[in-house]
């Protein structure tokens, strides 16, 4: 840091509690059983152990075209889901994505870091990009992981507990850190991904070559925690297996019937193998049916609470107000140490 820099150093988080951030996109009106098991089993048990930080990525979620007044209800009904499903606001910092505008100025510092075939190279956005047709992709799109890694490098987190298709967007965020403080001076922390081997990547029912996704072809492959009951039974009884019958764990030969006993044994607590065992002599209908059972134990207290939740839109308000102030404190102090380091003329005075 320059001798005449006006700057204190920068906050370290507390060894102690090492702090954490994860967000997901408020892009839908439900979050599904692969964000579930992904991303919030994961985050309620470590917020007992972590100072962390969970975001609604609003800012993310414009990439895609968005109704505005969908995206609205969606931001809030993302919230009361995270809140349903166990992350406690008095716990952690639960805040939105577009109530600290540092997310958006780092990003921007960030884009003139990275390379242009660097970006290209994200998986995700060939994607999504493959999907919409190169000429609708947005500039935005492309830019998704570059502000994500913003989002990460702000909070100085040290874990970021995501799936297994964030690994690449997680790559570039310690690319970026380690490039700007080899640039600039020690000014982030590398982050490392947090991700759980079995539970990293939940496959579609009807399709299990492929992740479970929003943006899935047949609606009826996705669990959504806000499904009905009788709903989520059928999408099991329903899901996509294979003609041998026979139950046993094999992810290339039966790939179908292998996510099924990965959710059992995740949801049911308890291993692939004792799930195999109890299941092996009957047929996969039997399995289904004890499947289904689970899945709605899981699921089913959190869509009542969520509804509950809805009920007092003010009071979820009043939460993200009042974990931005907390949000943005943290922020906005990484922000200017960056404004700093990168020969930024410090304003006189702040203007928000
Ligand atoms: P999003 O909303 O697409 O996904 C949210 C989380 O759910 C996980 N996930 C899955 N996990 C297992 N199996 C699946 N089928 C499955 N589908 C989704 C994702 O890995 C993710 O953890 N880019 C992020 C949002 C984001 C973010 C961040 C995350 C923006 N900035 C900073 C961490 C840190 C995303 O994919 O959201």
């Amino acid at each position: 840091m320059p001798l005449d820099s006006p700057l204190t150093d920068i906050e370290r988080p507390d060894i102690e509690r090492p702090r954490l951030l994860s967000g997901m996109q408020p892009s839908a009106d439900s979050l599904h059983l692969g964000n579930y098991i992904g991303a919030l089993l994961s985050w309620k048990a470590l917020q007992e152990t972590h100072d962390a930080f969970f975001f609604l990525a609003d800012l993310h979620a414009i990439t895609v075209p968005q109704d505005p007044a969908e995206l609205r209800a969606n931001t809030r009904r993302t919230m009361a889901q995270y809140i349903a499903a166990g992350i406690d606001p008095a716990k952690s910092t639960l805040f939105v994505q577009s109530h600290v505008p540092a997310h958006a100025e780092l990003a921007w510092v960030l884009n003139t870091l990275t390379g242009f075939g660097e970006a290209a190279r994200m998986t995700q956005f060939k994607d999504k990009a493959a999907k919409q047709g190169q000429e609708a992709a947005s500039v935005g799109l492309f830019t998704y992981p570059i502000l994500q890694a913003g989002d990460i490098l702000l909070y100085q987190a040290v874990d970021v507990p995501v799936g297994e298709d964030q690994r690449q967007h997680i790559e570039l965020t310690r690319d970026l850190a380690t490039r700007f403080n080899s640039r600039f001076g020690d000014t982030f922390t590398v982050p490392k991904p947090y991700i759980l081997k079995d539970t990293a990547k939940i496959f579609d029912l009807q399709n299990p070559g492929a992740k479970m996704s929003k943006s899935a072809e047949s609606p009826t492959g996705l669990i959504w925690l806000l499904d009905e009951p009788k709903v989520t039974e059928k999408k099991i009884m329903r899901a996509v297996t294979d003609a041998d019958g026979e139950v046993r764990f094999d992810r290339e030969a039966k790939p179908g019937l292998a996510n099924l006993l990965t959710l059992f044994a995740i949801l049911g607590n308890r291993s692939i193998e004792s799930v195999v065992e109890e299941f092996a002599g009957g047929g996969y209908g039997t399995l289904k049916k004890a499947l289904a059972a689970i899945v709605v134990e899981t699921v089913e207290p959190i869509r009542t609470r969520t509804l509950e939740l809805l009920e007092d839109p003010a009071e979820l308000d009043r939460i993200l107000a009042a974990n931005a102030e907390k949000a943005n404190a943290v922020a906005e102090q990484t922000l200017a140490t960056v404004y700093d380091r990168v020969g930024f003329l410090p304003p006189l005075r702040r203007h928000r």
